[in-house]
């Protein structure tokens, strides 16, 4: 990364998504960046003088995205589960446990640089604001190591201490762990509880008197629902106004019936379900009835070792009916919602004069490349907070 200049302008964009209020996408468009700000947003013609100009030659700039689900505190993979998985076998929580002795295994520093080489990864495909989970600890000492990794490398931090019950242990005596000591361990590093509310991993009930301990101890609540089958993660995660439900491959007419008469956003995970080979959560069927929905990775190495936020927004297209639009609006503006950063002067996921200067060039003329050229890395360049990432295909002029 280079120090941010003082103002940059950055001209020669023939398409600006900006999911500001007023939903506009601009034709040949500028913006001036000012201390990590955007300070400026208009037609190229009539763009003012900066410090700096930088001409990105007839590009598509949007707001960087915005990750809110993934999994990054974790040591070793597991790619014989998932050649295990292409063969047939069906994907079963207990999985998990074979990252968690892998992870307590690694030291501190081993779980921030796999985490912070993963982020990297991200970033150079334009994402600019990042979730990530402890869950692969499940003991006192493992998951409080897990928080403070995740708060080096991530902009918000889930606490996920209810992944599974780790093998061994009684559940009784596991969920006082999670609800008590470990919950006021990690606290002063998360802002967020979540609990995996699934056959294997925890009901109804348990997932509730997790989430109420979050509460109490001030945290935001997350789910992970109705992923395997109709769980009732999802139901809870309305009554109890959690910010998100993360997955929703399951969901009844009751189920969409609530996340549509609520805040809570059904975080979709396209590329987590071409990993598992579960059916598509019914994406049209939620936006139709009015649902809020993200878009995220799920970067995990068990269900979905992907930080690909691009490939998630061809494969929401591709493969689950959304628009483009849709499915870009779900991965930056609609994302933000799902972390409480959607208005404010920290909201991210939308350009606005003001606001954070959080985004991303695309070698491509428009969005609709993101999916009508899929696989392919379109990512040119991205600013975080005003400050140019550095990674990304670069910047020479389009010929076409
Ligand atoms: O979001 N579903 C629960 N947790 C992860 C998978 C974790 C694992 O299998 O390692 C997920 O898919």
């Amino acid at each position: 990364m280079s120090a941010a200049p003082i103002s940059e302008l950055i001209t020669g964009i023939a398409e600006l998504t900006t999911q500001a209020d007023d939903g506009a996408r601009l034709l040949d468009a500028a913006l001036v960046i000012e201390d990590g700000r955007i300070a400026w947003i208009g037609a190229a013609s009539e763009a003012p003088a900066a410090d700096v100009s930088t001409d990105v030659g007839g590009r598509a700039a949007l707001p960087g995205w915005v990750d809110t689900h993934t999994h990054l505190i974790f040591a070793g993979d597991r790619a014989a589960e998932f050649e295990a998985r292409m063969a047939g076998q069906r994907y079963k929580a207990g999985g998990i446990n074979t990252t968690v002795r892998a992870t307590r295994a690694a030291t501190e520093e081993q779980l921030i640089g796999n985490a912070a080489r993963l982020r990297r990864e991200a970033e150079a495909q334009g994402t600019t604001f990042l979730e990530t989970k402890t869950g692969y600890g499940l003991d006192l000492e493992s998951e409080v190591r897990s928080a403070r990794a995740a708060a080096a490398v991530a902009d918000v931090v889930t606490y996920l201490g209810a992944h599974v019950v780790p093998q061994g242990l009684d559940r009784r005596d596991y969920l006082d762990v999670v609800t008590g000591p470990m919950l006021a361990a990690v606290a002063p590093y998360v802002q967020y509880i979540d609990a995996f509310c699934e056959a294997g991993a925890f009901d109804v009930e348990e997932t509730r008197e997790v989430l109420l301990a979050g509460r109490a101890a001030g945290l935001g609540l997350r789910v992970h629902g109705n992923q395997l089958g109709f769980s009732g993660g999802v139901r809870l995660a309305v009554e109890l106004g959690a910010a998100s439900v993360d997955h929703c491959n399951h969901l009844d007419a009751a189920d969409i019936d609530a996340l549509a008469s609520s805040t809570t956003v059904a975080t979709l995970l396209p590329a987590c379900d071409l990993s598992t080979r579960e059916p598509f959560p019914p994406a049209r069927w939620l936006l139709d009835a009015g649902a809020n929905i993200a878009l995220a990775t799920n970067c995990n190495p068990g269900t979905s070792y992907t930080t690909s936020m691009p490939f998630c927004v061809a494969a929401a297209v591709l493969q689950m009916g959304l628009t483009v639009e849709e499915a870009v609006w779900a991965a930056t503006r609609g994302a933000a919602r799902a972390v409480g950063r959607e208005q404010g002067a920290d909201a991210v996921g939308s350009l606005r004069v003001g606001g954070l200067a959080d985004l991303q060039v695309l070698d491509a003329p428009s969005v609709a490349h993101l999916a009508y050229r899929p696989g392919v890395p379109l990512t040119a360049a991205a600013w975080r907070r005003g400050v140019r990432q550095g990674l990304g295909r670069g910047l020479g002029r389009r010929d076409v």
